[in-house]
Formats: structure tokens, C-alpha cells, sequence
């Protein structure tokens, strides 16, 4: 087994930074890499110090999709076999709260793996795309079901039947990026953002990202009573008591996690 590192791991205090790392392929998603990165997000979220993550590519390539020389010549039993395609949903289901910082290109799975954290700091260089009508095939990690979602179905169905790509304005003006910002300050602002929601009541931010995915897949009723639940819990934490004691004594909380 290759010992390269597809990626490197460092933590800024309470944030994990994971930073994508085969800038000879673009960072092309191959199975070592996905592999690393998800084991990486898999210890993030069992470290209770660690309260955000930022996935972060260069400035040239967030990623330019999934390694198209792993699969060229697989058959669909191959790739249904495949274990790896299925650990891409293990990000989406992280519970700590995760930010792309998204530079240069971000196509096919880089889109995808983007779009699978759950907000987007992007450069005014990065170039969004699902570009793989263009090689034959379509997105398979989630590209037909969340840019649907996040820019909705007539914009969606233009972008992955063309293959066209789209600019990190666009992808802001739709709603899928939370901000642009300048190349040389989006790692920087990734991770400002990161440390801004470090500093909340971790057992809250988790419920609020619970409730704000299931938003997207359930009914209004079910998510109205979801959240319900879930703020109901929050009454149970040493965070709310201080949180609401703090406010009355018109001073700075002291989150603990609890
Ligand atoms: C493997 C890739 C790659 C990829 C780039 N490279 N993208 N290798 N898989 N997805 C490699 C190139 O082969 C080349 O290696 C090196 O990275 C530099 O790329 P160039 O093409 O020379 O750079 P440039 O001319 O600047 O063009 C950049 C680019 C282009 C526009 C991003 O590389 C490109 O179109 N890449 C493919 C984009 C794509 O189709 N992505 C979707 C993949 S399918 P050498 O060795 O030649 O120097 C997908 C499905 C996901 O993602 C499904 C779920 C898993």
C-alpha cells in the first residue's frame, strides 16, 4: 500500500483543517485520498476538543473530480462492488459541522465533495462543475440530488446536461456559497468561519444541523416536530443553563460542551 499522503491534517485549536494534497492530479478524488480524508473526518468527529472542520484543496484545484484513470475501464459490477463510493456519504453524516474552502476547480466529485459539507467559502477563482456528460457517465456522489436541492431543478438540469461550468458568483447568486472572497483569504475565511462557530454550545450546533438537513428531505410537519424535539433536549445541557443564566447576568457565556 502507497504510504503518500493525499492529504495533511493540522488542527488551529478547536478547528480540524483536512488539506487536500495531489497537486500533481489536480486533486483528483482517488481511493487512497477518499480513504485518508474520511478516516481523518472520522477522527475529527471523535475528538471531543475538535468543534469544526474546514476540507480545504489549493488555490489552483479544490479537486477535479473523482481519479477518471481509476475507472476507465470498470464495469458497472466493479464499481457497484466498489466499497468506495459508498464512504462518500460518511461526510454528509458527520456531526460536527464541516466548511469547503474551494479554490480553482471544483468539478465532477470536487463538486460534489463540496457540496457534501454543509456551507462553501469559495475564491473568486473557483470554477464550480458537474462535467461528467462530458466523459459519459453522470454525477454519482450526490450531484444530481444536492445541486437540485441547493439551486433547484431547471438551473440543476441545465448545468449536469451540459457539463457547463459555473463561476463562484454564480454559485453564490444561487445560493450554493456562502461567500466569495478574495483568492489569497479563502482558506483564511474558511477558517474564520470555522472558529466562529467553534465558539457556540457544541451540543446545540449539532442539533441545528441535524434539523436544518432534515429540512431538506422531510415533510414540514415532521421537521417542525423534529426541531421541536430537539430543542426540547437543549434543556438538558449545562450549556443552555449557562447560555441563559450568562444573558441575565448580562455577560460572555462559558460553553463547555455539556
Ligand atoms: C485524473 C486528472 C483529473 C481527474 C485532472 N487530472 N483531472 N486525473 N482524474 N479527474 C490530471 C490530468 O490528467 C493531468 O495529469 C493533471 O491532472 C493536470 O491536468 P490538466 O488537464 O493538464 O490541467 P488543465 O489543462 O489546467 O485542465 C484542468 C481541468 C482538466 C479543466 C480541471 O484537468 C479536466 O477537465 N479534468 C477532468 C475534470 C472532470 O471531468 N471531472 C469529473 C470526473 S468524473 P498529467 O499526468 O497528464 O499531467 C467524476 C465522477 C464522480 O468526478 C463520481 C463519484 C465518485
Amino acid at each position: 500500500m502507497s504510504a503518500k499522503k493525499e492529504i495533511l491534517v493540522e488542527t488551529d485549536g478547536p478547528v480540524g483543517v483536512i488539506t487536500l494534497n495531489r497537486p500533481e492530479a489536480l486533486n483528483a478524488l482517488n481511493h487512497a485520498l477518499m480513504e485518508q480524508l474520511i478516516a481523518a473526518v472520522e477522527d475529527f468527529e471523535a475528538a471531543p476538543p475538535i468543534r469544526a472542520i474546514v476540507i480545504a484543496g489549493s488555490e489552483r484545484a479544490f479537486a477535479a473530480g473523482a481519479d477518471i484513470k481509476e475507472m476507465d475501464q470498470a464495469t458497472p459490477a466493479q464499481m457497484k462492488a466498489d466499497p468506495h463510493l459508498s464512504r462518500w456519504d460518511r461526510l454528509g453524516k458527520c456531526s460536527k459541522p464541516t466548511i469547503a474552502a474551494v479554490s480553482g476547480f471544483a468539478l465532477g466529485g470536487g463538486c460534489e465533495l463540496a457540496m457534501a459539507c454543509d456551507m462553501i467559502v469559495a475564491s473568486e477563482s473557483a470554477v464550480f462543475g458537474q462535467p461528467e456528460i462530458l466523459i459519459g457517465v453522470i454525477p454519482g456522489a450526490g450531484g444530481t440530488q444536492r445541486l437540485t436541492r441547493a439551486i433547484g431543478k431547471s438551473r440543476a438540469m441545465e448545468l449536469v446536461l451540459t457539463g457547463r461550468r459555473f463561476t463562484a458568483r454564480e454559485a453564490h447568486a444561487w445560493g450554493l456559497v456562502n461567500r466569495v472572497v478574495p483568492v489569497e483569504a479563502f482558506l483564511t475565511e474558511a477558517k474564520k468561519l470555522a472558529q466562529e462557530i467553534a465558539a457556540k454550545p457544541p451540543i446545540a450546533v449539532s442539533a441545528a444541523k441535524d434539523a436544518i438537513n432534515k429540512a431538506l428531505d422531510v415533510d414540514l410537519d415532521t421537521g417542525l416536530s423534529l426541531e421541536r424535539q430537539l430543542f426540547y433536549s437543549l434543556f438538558d445541557t449545562q450549556d443552555q443553563k449557562e447560555g441563559m443564566k450568562a444573558f441575565i447576568e448580562k455577560r460572555e457565556p462559558r460553553f463547555v460542551g455539556k
